[in-house]
């Protein structure tokens, strides 16, 4: 039986480096040891957590933190076309990407050095540079808070979206993640249409899946801060979609907009509407925003999670007097 801990610092459990306490924590090793525990604390709150790189604490935590450390990853069927694997929530997402480029499993290559947990993944149906992790999820495994039954969930019942689904709505909170089975493909197709990506892949010697995490990993050293050094959790914002007709008359106004044409509308970038509302590079006390990609909030140091969640507040309140655009949270805030 896995051991509670008591008054658990989450410093190093949270990328933003906060310094926030849980008032029982523990990290079970295996699905009976997380069903277990789950079973026996129904009367506390208990909260999932992962590697903590998408979470805003505005304070410490007063039920129970789970932070299950659930490792493997098994094949579970195979043909000359493709893999079906099975990963299990602990596993590091980069760790298992690199495991699959390593193997020539192309499909997740564009996803590399997106840090976090694989249990996490489908949560916020992550996304970068062309690929959201949906296009390559079969199923998730996981089960109901109070029961132990593991059910299995289809694709098509996740309700997967931009940085969206099931998990990160209806079932928030309720549905725990045990592990999540991908399709990849052993003769792989590359996707480099994204941006500035086409570019540097053309210039790698070779022209596979292995290069490709290499480009991805290069852009995003350049731009994105390293949590280790810097506490942030990537975008702090979702990129807004609006109307068709909402962009003609922005347009008008703002002629250098830039947008992405998207299947729910036109996709703006945040990080261009928080850059033209003046807060790029902006820094109040210990908290600001990147001074090479507008859309990350930084803690330098010894920010607080309600200093964060203010100058955000400010960030939006700007961005809405200038664009009338509302721009909604990406991160968990707990
Ligand atoms: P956590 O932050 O621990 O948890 C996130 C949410 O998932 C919480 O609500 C938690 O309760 C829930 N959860 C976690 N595990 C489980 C489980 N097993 N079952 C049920 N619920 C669970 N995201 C992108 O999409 N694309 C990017 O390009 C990207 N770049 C990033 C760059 C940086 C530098 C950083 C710091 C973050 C970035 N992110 C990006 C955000 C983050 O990496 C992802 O959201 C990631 O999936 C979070 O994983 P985690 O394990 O840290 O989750
Ligand atoms: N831009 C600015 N100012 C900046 C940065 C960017 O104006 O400071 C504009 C530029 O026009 C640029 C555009 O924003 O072309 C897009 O920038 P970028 O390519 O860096 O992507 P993003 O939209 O800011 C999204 C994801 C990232 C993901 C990248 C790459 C969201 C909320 N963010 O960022 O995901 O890595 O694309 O695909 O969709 C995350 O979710 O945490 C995350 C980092």
């Amino acid at each position: 039986m896995t051991d509670i801990i008591e008054n658990k610092s989450l410093k190093e459990l949270n990328s933003f480096g906060l310094e926030v306490f849980a008032k029982k924590y523990a990290n079970p090793s295996t699905i009976e040891e997380l069903t277990e525990i789950c079973n026996l604390h129904q009367n506390l709150d208990i909260l999932i957590l992962g590697e903590g790189s998408n979470i805003l604490f505005s304070g410490n935590y007063q039920g129970l933190i789970l932070h299950p450390e659930i490792l493997g990853k098994e094949i579970i069927e195979e043909d000359s076309e493709e893999v079906k694997i099975r990963a299990y929530c602990g596993e590091n997402w980069d760790g298992f990407v690199e495991y699959c480029v390593n193997h020539g499993w192309g499909g997740l290559e564009n996803l590399s050095l997106i840090p976090g947990s694989v249990g996490s993944s489908p949560v916020q149906n992550i996304g970068a540079y062309g690929v959201e992790v949906k296009d390559r999820i079969l199923w998730v495994e996981g089960f109901m808070m109070g029961e132990t039954l593991i059910r299995k969930i289809p694709n098509a019942q996740c309700h997967f979206d931009y940085r969206d689904s099931i998990f990160k709505n209806e079932w928030k909170g309720k549905f725990i993640i045990t592990a999540v089975v991908f399709r990849l493909d052993k003769k792989p197709v590359i996707n480099a249409n994204y941006g500035q990506l086409s570019e540097v892949f053309q210039s790698k010697k070779t022209q596979d899946i292995r290069a490709m995490r290499e480009s991805v990993i290069e852009i995003r050293n350049s731009k994105l801060p390293d949590p280790k050094k810097f506490g942030n959790v990537g975008s702090f914002f979702k990129n807004p979609v609006i109307s068709a007709h909402e962009f003609q008359l922005l347009k008008e106004k703002f002629p250098n907009i830039p947008s992405f044409p998207s299947k729910e509308g036109i996709k703006i970038p945040a990080a261009w509407l928080i850059e033209q509302s003046g807060w790029k590079g902006k820094r109040i006390k210990d908290c600001g925003t990147w001074p090479n990609q507008a859309l990350v909030i930084v803690n330098y140091g010894n920010s607080t999670g309600n200093e964060i969640l203010e100058l955000s507040k400010k960030i939006q309140n700007s961005v809405f007097e200038k664009f009338q655009i509302k721009i909604n949270r990406e991160v968990n805030l707990i």
